[in-house]
């Protein structure tokens, strides 16, 4: 068994993030989104992973993750030349992946529930395809599956105008070699792509055993500002473990749940968790609400923030008013003259400069 995650594609909807880099490596609670999957797939025991990289983005996801050393197994990168779907990227990993079944994540998912009992399900059962279903409030932005009353799957669609049910296809497969199969006899869909959809269709028209889950617990695809946030949130909330090793003078607060790492200095300032900061920030006269991460090399002059994601390095000095709901890139740079409105709301690409005047 080998796992295949994809780290490929464009990022559109998490402009302008991802005109700079790539979508799956921000992070969520300080830990890159594509290693959320990573961990999953190697807690169902899985050591052969290939990753999906694309030519703009692939060189910064091979930095950051490196050859799988530091996680104990071993990862191979396969460049996809560009975002043609994604059965395209498996059709790309087939040398990688040989006659072996795999599981296949996409990289900005992020599920809570582990992948062992779906991994004994696939193989006891002998499946050619295990798919994981949930219903969502919005299946027209997902592969949506039509089920009969004993939840049989009937039909898979991707992105229907009309769906049939409210049932989405999670971004996690399992298959058999079949799939490779089913690949070579689909064509691209009308916007242009090879879809993985298509071919699980595929394999329930030749008969072949696909069987569909249903997935409990929560299920986020990062692909949007707000579904990032709501990311976050639930990690901060269900997995942040306390711990300050930075600097805290007397007159700050550390209230709840808090991580600090080290070299961090956190001056006159009140922190309410959840809350992670990273290494080497810099914090004096701020107030830090719930649910915000602060990755390295942060600085934080008076500022207010809640419910907020800031990337490395990125400077916000002198704004009083609350930032909520906000997203900031990396080394972005926020100052304020002398304007005062009651929210702000941002996503700041890596490199911005905003002031507010
Ligand atoms: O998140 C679940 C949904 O994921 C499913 O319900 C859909 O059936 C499935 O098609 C997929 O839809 P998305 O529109 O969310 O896929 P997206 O284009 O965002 O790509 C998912 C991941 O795969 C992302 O990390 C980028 C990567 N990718 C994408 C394409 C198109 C590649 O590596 N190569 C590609 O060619």
């Amino acid at each position: 068994m080998k796992a295949l995650i994809l780290s490929g594609g464009k990022g559109t909807r998490l402009r302008p993030l991802t005109y700079t880099g790539a979508k799956q490596l921000v992070p969520v609670a300080n830990k890159p989104i594509l290693w959320y999957g990573l961990e999953d797939i190697i807690g169902a025991g899985i050591t052969e992973i290939g990753i999906i990289i694309s030519p703009e983005t692939g060189e910064e996801v091979k930095a950051k993750t490196g050859n799988g050393e530091k996680f104990g197994v071993n990862i191979t990168y396969i460049l996809q030349e560009k975002p043609a779907g994604l059965a395209h990227a498996v059709k790309v990993a087939q040398p990688f992946l040989g006659d072996d079944s795999f599981i296949m994540y996409l990289g900005d998912n992020i599920i809570q529930s582990e992948l062992q009992t779906f991994l004994e399900t696939f193989k006891k059962q002998d499946l050619d395809a295990l798919i994981m279903l949930r219903k969502v409030s919005n299946p027209s932005a997902f592969g949506v599956a039509k089920v009969d009353e004993n939840g049989q799957v009937l039909q898979l669609i991707e992105k229907p105008k009309n769906p049939p049910s409210n049932l989405a296809l999670v971004g996690i497969y399992f298959f058999s070699k079949t799939i490779h199969e089913a690949i070579d006899n689909i064509q691209p869909s009308a916007r242009g792509e090879l879809e993985i959809t298509d071919a699980i269709q595929k394999l329930l028209d030749w008969e072949k055993p696909v069987k569909a889950c249903t997935l409990e617990g929560w299920w986020l695809d990062t692909g949007k500002k707000d579904d990032l946030l709501e990311a976050n949130r639930i990690i901060l909330d269900t997995q942040l473990s306390p711990s300050v090793k930075g600097e805290v003078d007397e007159k700050s607060q550390i209230i709840g749940r808090v991580q600090i790492g080290t070299g961090t200095k956190v001056v006159n300032s009140s922190i309410r968790g959840p809350v992670i900061i990273g290494e080497n920030c810099y914090l004096e006269n701020c107030f830090i609400g719930p649910y915000t991460s602060i990755a390295d090399e942060v600085t934080l002059i008076e500022g207010d923030l809640e419910h907020s994601v800031v990337l490395k390095g990125a400077k916000i000095s002198g704004i009083h008013q609350r930032i909520v709901d906000s997203v900031i890139g990396q080394r972005a740079q926020l100052g304020v003259a002398n304007m005062r409105p009651k929210a702000l709301r941002f996503m700041i690409g890596d490199d911005c400069q905003v002031e507010l005047s």
